[in-house]
């Protein structure tokens, strides 16, 4: 078992890492304090988890509330419908919210949390790698409106991170593929054994749990790392934006349809490499080791058709932006991100059409 610990937000907590994460005396402990706990559960990982779920459960006579993967149900409005379950069930200031699954339900049940009685507790229990490594570390919560994703959110630090890697075993590689790719990110932007462990594994291989818990220990360890320093992305933890400027507006274009979050991620970090590469910040064997690690994952890989206008626009409106210019973190050699570059638009689109 590994552990972090990350001081974000005037709060203090741990990263539990490695098979049993959850099973330790944590949770239970964290329940005893709450008057009521009601674990927010994906639908799916109940389905092929009970047996790690259910303990914790009756442990801590906590409340089941299963919940519906897909991106369409970390919505606003369940939110309200929810909010008005917990009070029906009494919950409380002083109850608890434990969230099991995926980085749907970590938003949407951390936002629940932050946002009812003004915030009550939170643990959050990721069981895919891209919330174990990603989206459960750092306190950004968050629900979708009709016109946009992630626009209704709060900063909400948990109180524990178990990331227990049994859950890893039932995951597909498609989903494997989402968390590698914001690996891969860490590894560039600055955490450097990443760049080894990834070079010396596949697919295959970094399943092999003591390499997960490696990853997962690397790639989480750097993030609380950045978060720590600037929990409200006011300056360095923009630098997590990486890849993700022109990924999000290649989701953005296309729908989120036909296209997975982490290939997006993949895109956008080609294409950021190379306006980093172009402007004389990397060398072209440098830009090449990122190409080597996408062959080996299976991302970014083969031409695609973009409307390049159209990326351009959605790179717009992307919330991150402001001041009417599109802003990007950048690498200044590989593990030396530099961020609030703006970029021309003509370097812009030369590197939007390598795609
Ligand atoms: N808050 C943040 O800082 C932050 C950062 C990155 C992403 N996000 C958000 O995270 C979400 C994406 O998270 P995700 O990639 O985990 O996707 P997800 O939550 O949609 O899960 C992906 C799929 O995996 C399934 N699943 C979950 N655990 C499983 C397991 N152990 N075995 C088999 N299947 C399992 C789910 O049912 C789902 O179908 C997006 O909503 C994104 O906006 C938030």
């Amino acid at each position: 078992m590994r552990k972090i610990n990350v001081a974000a937000g005037g709060k203090n907590y741990d990263v539990l890492i490695g098979s049993g994460a959850m099973d330790g005396p944590d949770i239970p402990e964290l329940a005893a304090r709450a008057d009521r706990t009601g674990f927010v559960v994906s639908g799916r990982v109940m389905e092929l988890h009970a047996e790690l779920v259910t303990p914790a459960l009756e442990g801590t006579r906590g409340r089941l509330f299963p919940m519906k993967d897909g991106e369409e149900n970390k919505n606003y409005r369940y939110a309200g419908e929810f909010f008005n379950l917990l009070l029906k069930e009494g919950f409380s200031r002083r109850s608890l919210v434990v969230a099991v699954g995926g980085g749907v339900v970590g938003d949407f049940a951390g936002y629940c949390a932050a946002a009812f009685m003004r915030g009550i507790a939170l643990v959050h229990v990721p069981t895919t790698l891209l919330a174990m490594v990603d989206s459960s570390i750092g306190g950004k919560v968050a629900v979708n409106v009709d016109a946009g994703k992630n626009i209704v959110g709060a900063f909400h630090q948990p109180s524990l991170v178990a990331a227990d890697t049994r859950f890893l075993g039932t995951l597909p590689d498609s989903e494997l593929k989402n968390g590698i790719a914001e690996t891969v990110k860490h590894a560039l932007i600055g955490e450097t054994g990443l760049l080894d462990l990834l070079r010396g594994n596949t697919l295959d291989s970094i399943r092999a749990p003591e390499v997960m818990e490696e990853l997962i220990f690397l790639s989480a360890g750097f993030k609380a790392r950045v978060v720590g320093e600037d929990e409200r992305e006011t300056g360095l933890r923009a630098i997590l934006n990486f890849g993700h400027t022109v990924g999000h507006a290649i989701e953005s274009l296309l729908d989120y349809r036909g296209i997975s979050h982490g290939e997006a991620v993949a895109l956008g970090m080609k294409v950021e490499l190379d306006i980093s590469r172009r402007l004389g910040y990397l060398s072209a064997g440098e830009t090449e080791l990122f190409i080597e690690l996408t062959r080996k994952y299976g991302l970014a890989q083969g031409q695609l058709r973009l409307d390049i206008a159209g990326v351009l626009d959605h790179m717009k409106y992307d919330k991150k932006n402001y001041g009417g210019t599109i802003r990007f973190a950048l690498l200044k050699g590989l593990g030396n991100p530099v961020f609030d570059q703006e970029v021309d638009i003509g370097l812009l689109r030369e590197a939007l059409e390598t795609l």
